[in-house]
């Protein structure tokens, strides 16, 4: 899936949403971050993160988003417009173009599992980390990513149509094997689920429904059976009988 115009506008508003600020909330715990740290965030959307993890390691540190997408980056560029010690590359993720052993810590949300060469990937990212250094990561178990209230067999198709959006759907399950074979140690998963039975404007199931609605629109699903699923969603929430599931997982890996 492309972050680009539409797509990429959903994308930031979810990043803003309750769903993306506990998870940088998670992330920021988790992450050892000391003044003058080196930090890449790969996959780095709209920069929410970013300015956070600018201002943790102050002037003498230094912070880079690398991201594909052109749109992603003149937003993140934007957000972080105020900060000196933030650099941008507008490449992917088995690209970083830094030195190797050069960042004291690698981070990354909902990204890596949408990367077909993921070993490559995160080769790369052992690549520019200092012995010794973190690896944080927040990939969502797709298996559990799920609207209810819709009537099933059209709720099904829906669900079954938005799989074709990401390469690994259970990343998190993977990632411990993939991370010790890398030479990590000290791996852990950690629970950021959550459950939704009613949505205010702040809601990540609004921009979700939409994100969905759209991505079953491209593949094939008629725009009649992708607006009776919206007003079944939106009917069963009226009711009281409406629900999201999302079940993000935070893995946390030292390199040895
Ligand atoms: C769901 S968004 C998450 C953005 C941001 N991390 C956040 O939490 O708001 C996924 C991001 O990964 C980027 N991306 C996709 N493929 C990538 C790759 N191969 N290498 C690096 N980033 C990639 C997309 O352009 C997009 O900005």
């Amino acid at each position: 899936m492309e972050f680009m115009n539409d797509l990429g506008k959903l994308q930031r508003l979810m990043a803003s949403s309750s769903a993306g600020v506990s998870r940088r909330q998670a992330i920021l715990e988790n992450l050892p971050i000391n003044a003058g740290d080196k930090i890449i965030d790969v996959g780095c959307g709209g920069g929410h993160l970013l300015e956070h993890l600018a201002k943790a390691v102050g002037e003498k540190g230094h912070i880079y988003g690398v991201d594909p997408s052109e749109d992603q980056i003149v937003q993140a560029r934007d957000r972080c417009s105020e900060f000196e010690n933030v650099t941008f590359f507008n490449s992917y993720a088995n690209d970083i173009k830094l030195d190797q052993n050069w960042c004291n810590s690698v981070t990354s949300t909902q990204t890596f599992e949408y990367i077909e060469d993921i070993d490559a990937a995160l080769h790369e990212a052992t690549r520019v980390l200092v012995p010794g250094g973190a690896f944080v990561n927040v990939s969502i178990l797709w298996d559990h990513f799920k609207f209810f209230g819709a009537e099933e067999v059209l709720n099904n198709r829906i669900h079954e149509a938005f799989r074709a959006h990401c390469r690994h759907q259970m990343l998190p399950m993977e990632l411990p094997g993939k991370l010790t074979q890398l030479g990590f140690r000290n791996i852990r998963n950690k629970s950021l689920a959550f459950v939704i039975t009613q949505r205010d404007e702040n809601s990540p199931a609004r921009y979700t429904e939409e994100t969905m609605a759209f991505f079953a629109l491209s593949q094939g699903i008629s725009k009649t059976d992708v607006m009776d699923w919206r007003a079944q969603l939106s009917k069963a929430e009226k009711n009281r009988q409406f629900g999201f599931t999302s079940f993000p997982v935070l893995t946390i890996a030292f390199l040895k």
